[in-house]
């Protein structure tokens, strides 16, 4: 009966594995959505500045700041003048300036939004942010903001 035993144990060691390889790392778990969690953060919170460059309702020419655009996937992934490829590092939200410049403390000059100039990112986007960039900063199937 030495057999039957073993392939038992095998069997439940094995459902074992099975059921921990499906359970969620986080309990929030799942993939972060950028069109529909991240995006909306960065329209309400950066694209004021960070819009790729048009002519506003006033006739008023508007550059991004910094040289980051933030409403396409080409501008997200060049990233800034000074930040560079720095600006986003898919996998790396703690080497990411994107991320780094939203959690400095609001008196900081390169603190995001700028002091006084719009509000903070909460506890709970910057989490968000920084699963979206851990994950692999993917951007799923958003092709950028419509062009103005
Ligand atoms: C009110 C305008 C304004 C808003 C809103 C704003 N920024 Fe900025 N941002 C700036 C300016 C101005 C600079 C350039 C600062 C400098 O170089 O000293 C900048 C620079 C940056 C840079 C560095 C770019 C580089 O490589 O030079 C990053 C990253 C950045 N912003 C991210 C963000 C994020 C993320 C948000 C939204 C959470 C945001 N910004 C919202 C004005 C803004």
């Amino acid at each position: 009966m030495k057999k039957p035993a073993i392939i038992l144990f095998a069997a439940s060691a094995f459902g074992g594995l099975a059921l921990l390889a499906q359970t969620p790392a986080a309990p929030a778990g799942g993939k972060v959505d950028f069109e529909k969690e991240i995006y909306p953060i960065f329209k309400t919170k950066c694209l004021k500045c960070h819009e790729t460059e048009h002519t506003d309702a006033t006739g008023k020419l508007k550059k991004p700041k910094g040289g980051l655009i933030m409403d396409t996937v080409e501008g997200l992934k060049k990233g800034g003048k000074e930040s560079g490829e720095k600006t986003l590092v898919a996998g790396k939200a703690a080497e990411s300036e994107l991320y780094k410049v939203t959690t400095l403390p609001v008196s900081d000059e390169m603190a995001m939004p700028p002091e006084g100039k719009g509000d903070p990112l909460t506890d709970a986007e910057k989490e968000l942010l920084k699963k979206w960039i851990d994950q692999g900063a993917d951007f799923g199937a958003w092709k950028g903001a419509p062009a103005k």
